[in-house]
């Protein structure tokens, strides 16, 4: 894929519905008692792979429309054993080794190559200590889960600043005798919790910790997913370069555990504006605007980087072009996730023109105030690096070659579609 230069991005849009939320409603809508009704549904690679594994495990899942479903839970403890395929999906294989690990059966999780290099102990961890038998395959998936009926609830401190093991150990809990506590020092992504309280469940959050009580029944009649603020993000980021910008995304999921980009942005010079401010089913969701500033350096650390983790790539690319040294750090998260983040933004920013260096978790970016010259990068089969290729590609002088850019389909399939509606080509 040939993305070319653009001489402005403008307009107004609507992303697909946020991954991390429609992962967790097809999930808990298979515990519940009753049906739920899931509308704004982010239907990509990734969550498509979700709705197969409830499917597997013996829940029916109505599809109603391409952004619409129904997922006809079986009760706490209703799901049928069997091996699940979890395609690409990190957040798929972490919490449903949560939620089987109260069921009684062998449960077998599998995943595609790039997903059974990611490191999978930091699930099985916790879930041994609650009772759960956890095999992986060195550190990795498979991931063979034989649970338990009689689980434990503990009290867990993430030893990494992951969402996903939270989300693991919370949902496990809900099968547990006593209450699950899991602490974090730094807060990461709090949907999961939202999404239990608004499924009845008792859930205790203090600023560095979150506590469940086993349920004896979940019922959640509906969830309204707003739009994925990860998938917003290209755009946004887009806009705070490209000069003459100017970007609003609508009906926009801008939970504060997920919109630290918008603090970033504002730092490295970019307007931006979050109105229309409302909520759905637990959720914030807002309209947000950015139009280019004056570019600058800034630097950004651990404490940061959850709610950011994902578009930190974008964070790189804006700094190649802002007067000054970037330096993000405390993001060593990023070698693990889909690619070695790290790595392929460095290699492929430098292709481009970039003076980008890598450290161990994270980046040094000495920044020019122009544009990037160009030439091709490689997606390595990693969604996020597809779309920052997509987005150098605009703010560059010749294009960008995207190699494998396909891979963004993983969590946003009409991507390429949606870019081309707003750029403008001189
Ligand atoms: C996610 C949490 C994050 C994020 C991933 C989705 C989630 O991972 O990178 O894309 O939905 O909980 P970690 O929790 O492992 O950091």
């Amino acid at each position: 894929m040939r993305i070319e230069p653009a001489a402005a991005i403008v307009g107004h849009v609507a992303v697909p519905g946020d991954k991390s939320i429609s992962h967790r409603a097809v999930l808990l809508g298979a515990l519940c008692e009753e049906e739920t009704r899931v509308r704004g549904f982010g239907r990509s690679g990734d969550t498509r792979a979700t709705v197969a594994a409830v499917r597997s495990l013996g829940v029916e899942v109505e599809d109603l429309s391409e952004d619409e479903l129904v997922v006809h839970g079986v009760g706490l403890r209703g799901l049928r054993a069997g091996t699940v395929d979890c395609g690409n999906a990190g957040t798929l294989m972490r919490l449903l080794a949560g939620l089987v690990a109260g069921q009684e059966g062998e449960f077998v999780l599998t995943g595609d190559a790039s997903l059974s290099a990611r490191p999978m102990e930091r699930v099985a961890e916790p879930l041994r200590r609650m009772g759960a038998r956890v095999e992986t395959t060195e550190g990795c998936a498979p991931l063979t889960v034989t649970g338990s009926a009689g689980l434990l609830g503990i009290t867990y401190e993430l030893p990494v600043a992951s969402a996903q093991v939270k989300s693991a150990v919370l949902l496990a809990g809900l099968n547990a005798n006593g209450a699950t506590t899991v602490v974090e020092r730094t807060p990461t992504r709090n949907h999961t919790e939202l999404m239990l309280e608004a499924a009845g469940v008792s859930v205790r959050r203090g600023p560095s910790s979150v506590t469940v009580e086993p349920a004896g029944a979940v019922r959640l009649p509906e969830v309204v997913v707003p739009g994925d603020f990860s998938s917003a993000a290209p755009l946004l980021v887009a806009a705070a370069i490209v000069p003459g910008s100017d970007v609003t995304v609508h009906d926009l999921g801008v939970n504060p555990r997920r919109t630290g980009l918008l603090d970033v942005l504002e730092r490295m010079g970019a307007r931006v504006s979050v109105f229309d401010r409302r909520r759905a089913g637990g959720e914030a969701v807002a309209s947000v605007q950015v139009l280019p500033g004056e570019l600058v350096a800034t630097r950004v650390s651990a404490a940061e980087v959850p709610a950011l983790v994902d578009v930190l790539p974008l964070v790189a690319l804006r700094a190649t072009h802002a007067r000054g040294e970037t330096v993000v750090s405390g993001a060593g998260e990023l070698r693990v996730k889909e690619s070695d983040r790290i790595e392929a933004v460095t290699d492929g920013l430098r292709a481009l023109g970039a003076r980008i260096h890598s450290r161990e978790d994270g980046w040094t970016v000495t920044g020019v105030p122009a544009r990037l010259r160009g030439g091709r990068l490689e997606a390595r089969g990693d969604h996020r690096i597809a779309m920052l290729g997509a987005i150098a590609g605009l703010a560059s002088i010749q294009g960008v070659e995207v190699g494998g850019a396909d891979t963004a389909a993983i969590s946003f399939p009409g991507f390429f579609e949606l870019l081309e509606a707003v750029v403008q080509r001189s």
